[in-house]
């Protein structure tokens, strides 16, 4: 049944969308086993009783669901989108119309509205932060001491966020501990790599329609984003080519079946380019200029940086939005190149962002990172922590036991011979 909240603090598109947003968070839960468990434990027990959190993310079904194991665990939240683009505003209607959840999202916002959005956020006096890219970490490290001080500690969701964030602790200016959430391997392993796969394909067909099969797809970066999309890529058909700047990366991708080229040599080869490295203008003018006509270029890298847009802009002699997600440029000498999405990521830009069956276990983390930082704030240091190893663990072991898969335990001979040094030949 649905509760009409009564006075809910929120800047989101339209309220009247929250039947269709609840549908959608109820079908991603049902791919949330993992989720659903955990939401289950937090009801009885409260863990993050009276507490206020202040979430910056993806405004999607699936983040709805991790709001909604956070309230039920007695937390305060507030959310704020994580990306201008990645707002679901059905999603949004319904966490404030039908759970009560302030939420500050609208799609589509533009750079003045994202960053009121964020303050308005933390306007909620957080003890706990979530982060996806470190937006909030960094807008409150803007502000006075005081600002900071009764906050516990945050976490954050993905590469690009705990790069800042350990930069930030190099510099000795984090003022609260950290746990990073992608470090789990229970994230980065399937998230990054399956559901950024699946999904950033997802995002560059809805958006262009465009057959895969028997492209040449340039994948920019062979981390856990880019095998996943290198693999799914291939797998519809596509001949890929990797480019890479780390050699033992370098080196996986090729022994993975890939072609490596330096970028100067994809360039003028790719039908289809994505970048997702978390690095700054690695598509750029020199590259542009010697692109085919008609190459489709996008970014499933966490921000908008990777593209390097103003040279772009510079370059061409006009441009226009030809289908939505789809911007045309076009080039001095003739030639059309397309943006997808602005560079910005084009898997909650333009398809719905991962999975249920994904982010079940990256935001298992968030959740369990939130009660470990309630937990054992008091022994934790102002540094960036690893999710440990029993979470992950347990996670772990819940996905499978969600999935109905089983497996094997070590028995005690098995044990033995694995901690000793002794058994050789
Ligand atoms: P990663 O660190 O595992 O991999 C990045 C790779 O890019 C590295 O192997 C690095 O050597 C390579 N690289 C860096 N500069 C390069 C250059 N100039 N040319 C070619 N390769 C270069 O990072 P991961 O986890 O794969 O994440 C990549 C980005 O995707 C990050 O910004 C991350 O935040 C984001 N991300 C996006 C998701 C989505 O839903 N679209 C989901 C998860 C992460």
């Amino acid at each position: 049944m649905i509760m009409v909240a009564e006075k809910v603090k929120s800047d989101i598109k339209n309220p009247a969308l929250a039947d269709a947003g609840e549908n959608r968070i109820r079908w991603a839960a049902k791919q949330m086993g993992v989720i659903k468990l955990i939401t289950e434990r937090f009801s009885r027990e409260k863990p993050l009783r009276d507490l206020n959190i202040s979430a910056c993310l993806h405004v999607t079904s699936e983040t709805a669901n991790l709001m909604l194991a956070l309230k039920a665990g007695g937390a305060s939240i507030a959310l704020c989108a994580s990306n201008p683009l990645s707002t679901q505003d059905d999603v949004a209607a319904s966490l404030v119309v039908n759970h009560a959840v302030s939420v500050f999202a609208i799609t589509g916002e533009d750079n003045k509205t994202y960053y009121n959005h964020l303050r308005a956020a933390l306007d909620h006096k957080p003890v706990i932060t979530m982060d996806d890219g470190a937006d909030l970490v960094s807008e409150l490290h803007k502000g006075p001491l005081e600002a900071t001080k009764g906050i516990l500690g945050s976490t954050e969701e993905t590469t690009t966020g705990v790069i800042r964030l350990r930069s930030m602790e190099r510099d000795n200016v984090l003022r609260f501990p950290v746990i990073s959430v992608n470090d789990a391997d229970t994230k980065h392993l399937f998230d990054n790599r399956y559901g950024t796969g699946q999904s950033t394909l997802d995002g560059i067909i809805r958006a262009t329609n465009v057959l895969i099969a028997g492209l040449k797809v340039v994948v920019v970066g062979y981390g856990m984003c880019g095998k996943g999309v290198a693999m799914r890529a291939k797998g519809l058909g596509a001949h890929v080519i990797v480019t890479e700047v780390n050699p033992v990366r370098a080196i996986e991708a090729n022994l993975d079946g890939f072609e490596v080229l330096p970028m100067s040599k994809a360039a003028p080869m790719g039908d289809l380019f994505v970048t997702v490295t978390g690095n700054t203008t690695v598509l750029d003018v020199q590259h542009f200029a010697v692109m085919k006509d008609g190459a489709i270029i996008s970014n499933s890298g966490h921000f908008n940086v990777e593209i390097n847009l103003v040279g772009l802009k510079a370059m061409s002699s006009g441009r226009r939005v030809v289908r939505p997600f789809v911007e045309e440029y076009k080039m001095k000498d003739g030639r059309l190149l397309h943006v997808l999405a602005e560079g910005r990521l084009i898997n909650l830009a333009a398809a719905e962002g991962h999975p249920g069956q994904v982010m079940d276990m990256s935001f298992a983390n968030q959740a369990l990172s939130a009660e470990y930082l309630v937990k054992h704030h008091k022994e934790l240091e102002k540094r960036v922590y690893v999710v440990p190893k029993e979470i992950d663990e347990q996670i772990a072991a819940l996905k499978l036991a969600s999935m109905g898969v089983q497996i094997d335990t070590l028995t005690e001979k098995q044990k033995k011979y694995l901690a000793s040094w002794e058994e050789g030949t």
